[in-house]
């Protein structure tokens, strides 16, 4: 994680990188800090600042100086407590090398000795610091910078992005990537260094992904770049078809509740596209934000934009969804769509855990991986083993510009919209709406439902998103009113689902702990009885998500009655109809009935709502809770 943002041109860099540093703030907000050469000088300035919600906001406040090269940092802390000495930038001991670090260095403990015991003084507790004093011994012992960065990369392992700035260079920026994105940007007479192209997008559109295992030395008017044997790598700009566009809460306290109203038209919007590219429709939707959207070509057909053939799409034996977080709750909810409407195996990886088990390429086999930033590197690197196996691997991202989206043999784009808030909502209930739209696009290809079937499918996609947006209006004022109030005093909360309902329940948890903080536990409701059941006790809220089958509705019924046996609290999604599983909680939300696999979709805004609500009571930073970061690249 992290974000970097630098600058190397004829203006003054202060705004340019201070503003797009707060557009990086999604990567984590720990710290944060800027630098820029004071020529007149031959110095650094810098400052730092560290902790609360809006360092970046802070350190933008205070600073006065200026330069015509610069960088700012971000920080999500991984070695080292989040203070001032840990905040980039770091240095070397003559404070005449500057750097700013995405990633993580591997063996930084060894490397820490040698270092100190070669006489430098190390001030922070971040590995980060390590490269400006392994960097200013190379740069000491080579002649030029080039054979300096050969030898420093030689030495260090992990994954990292850094910009290194040199009193003695002035109008240069170092850059080195190894599985850590990092975007050049080419401006007019000006060119930018960033973990993401929004940090300059309302500067320039004309961008160099620098491929991974290059160094570049980038100035205002030229970028070389270099393989790590120095070898001279060509490269082309691209000129991105997207720009920024500035979000604000408008009439909204939060964010999260912004986004929280805005589920019902993002679906419709993921729906009207997904039936562009399907083919089936000549309607003409509004896009997303151009910012996040992805640039394509409508004739072009769906299959062919995912990276497969149609042969291949018939073929299929096995559906694979690889992911993180609520993307892999959405990923599992889907698996139900995958199974039951195309009749095709599918399993559910985390993609944490995927990287380490044994890997069996099968033939005839997709991988989706789906990804709100199209950044998280778990993902990203799980992408790459299966790339590695010539397996086809689709991107579902809400990024267009992202790196899965990249790197993918084919990419499905959610239709979101930018999603600020650090806890995702409207990306879950699209990824939800887009994975369904998809099973129903693969079994219309097999022949497993009619167009009128496909057509119907996407009516029930719309329905779900209207009874999500209606539900919220219904229950608004009592939970404003008597729910949230009373619901923030529990400290702990267990969470039940089963079937497509589990991981629903998976993601409630979730939500309810990254932004309250409150403890929240969630099982299978079957798993109950087996250990569980120990806790039920007055102080302790049930949550039981139902599902619209019978069946599993009566096994949810007995868990609900197991839990009030032992006096537990009970609190119930239920859908109209389930007047026993009502009647029985303290409290129940119903939800008017929907088509079953959408079920989920059709609970996500209540869910999230009731979670906000007790979260405001609370007086949480909703939007920015401690310790995360919306774009998770590290392992
Ligand atoms: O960008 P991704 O969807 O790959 O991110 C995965 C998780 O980091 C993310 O969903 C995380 O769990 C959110 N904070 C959930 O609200």
């Amino acid at each position: 994680m992290c974000g970097i943002v630098a600058y190397t041109g004829k203006s003054l860099c202060r705004n340019l990188v201070l503003g797009g540093l707060a557009r990086l703030e999604y990567r984590g907000y720990d710290s944060a800090g800027f630098v820029c050469i004071d020529q007149k000088h031959g110095q650094f300035s810098f400052d730092k600042e560290a902790g609360g919600s809006s360092p970046i906001e802070r350190l933008t406040d205070k600073i006065h100086f200026d330069g015509t090269a610069g960088m700012a940092h971000t920080r999500w802390a991984t070695h080292g407590m989040v203070d001032i000495k840990n905040a980039h930038p770091h240095f070397n001991c003559n404070k005449t090398i500057a750097v700013v670090h995405n990633g993580i260095i591997e063996g930084h403990e060894a490397l820490r000795e040698q270092i100190l015991a070669r006489g430098h003084q190390v001030v922070s507790t971040t590995d980060s610091e390590l490269a400006a004093h392994l960097f200013n011994d190379e740069v000491e012992q080579h002649k030029d910078l080039k054979s300096a960065v050969i030898a420093f990369v030689s030495q260090i392992r992990g994954a990292f992005a850094f910009v290194f700035l040199l009193v003695e260079h002035p109008g240069t920026l170092i850059v080195i990537r190894h599985r850590s994105s990092i975007v050049i940007g080419i401006g007019n007479d000006e060119a930018f260094v960033a973990s993401d192209f929004i940090a300059f997008a309302d500067r320039t559109n004309r961008v160099v992904f620098m491929p991974d295992d290059t160094f570049a030395f980038v100035h205002h008017d030229t970028v070389e770049i270099y393989d790590f044997l120095g070898r001279p790598i060509p490269y082309s700009i691209q000129t991105l078809d997207q720009s920024y566009v500035e979000i604000d809460k408008g009439v909204f306290e939060h964010f999260m509740l912004k986004e929280i109203y805005e589920q019902k038209r993002a679906i419709n919007r993921t729906i009207g596209f997904c039936k562009m590219l399907g083919n089936q429709s000549s309607e003409v939707f509004p896009h997303g934000n151009d910012q996040w959207a992805a640039p394509l070509d409508f004739n072009d057909s769906i299959w062919r934009q995912l990276g497969l053939s149609v042969e291949q799409v018939v073929g299929l034996r096995h559906i694979n969804l690889v992911s993180a977080g609520t993307s892999w709750h959405a990923a599992s909810i889907a698996q139900f769509f995958f199974e039951m409407i195309c009749k095709i195996p599918t399993r559910v990886f985390l993609a944490s855990e995927f990287r380490y088990m044994p890997f069996f390429p099968e033939q005839d086999s997709v991988y989706i991986v789906v990804s709100q930033s199209g950044e998280t590197a778990d993902t990203l690197e799980a992408l790459r083993l299966i790339n590695s196996h010539n397996v086809p691997t689709i991107a579902i991202t809400n990024v267009a510009s992202s790196s899965i989206v990249r790197e993918a043999g084919g990419f499905l784009p959610m239709q979101a919209g930018p999603e600020i808030s650090v806890a995702s909502t409207k990306v879950f209930s699209t990824q939800l709406a887009t994975l369904y739209w998809l099973a129903n696009r693969i079994a219309l290809e097999r022949g497993l439902i009619t167009t009128e079937e496909m057509y119907n499918a996407e009516e029930q996609l719309c329905v779900a998103a209207e009874v999500l947006e209606s539900t919220i209006e219904m229950y608004k004022f009592r939970i404003i009113q008597d729910l949230a109030p009373k619901y923030m005093h529990y400290s702990h909360f267990i969470f039940l689902g089963r079937h497509i309902s589990y991981p629903f329940a998976l993601e409630a948890s979730l939500k309810l702990k990254e932004i309250s903080y409150i403890f929240a536990q969630c099982y299978p409701a079957g798993e109950l009885k087996h250990g569980p059941i120990a806790l039920i006790d007055e102080h302790t809220p049930v949550v039981i998500f139902s599902v619209l089958d019978d069946l599993l509705y009566r096994k949810l019924l007995s868990n609900a009655y197991e839990v009030k046996a032992r006096n537990g609290h009970l609190v119930v999604f239920a859908f109209e109809g389930q007047d026993e599983l009502i009647s029985m909680a303290d409290t129940a939300f119903v939800i008017p009935p929907v088509t079953p696999l959408l079920g989920p979709l059709a609970m996500t805004g209540l869910m999230q709502f009731f979670i906000y609500h007790i979260t405001r009571q609370l007086g949480m930073p909703i939007d920015k809770p401690r310790n995360l970061a919306k774009s998770v690249t590290v392992e």
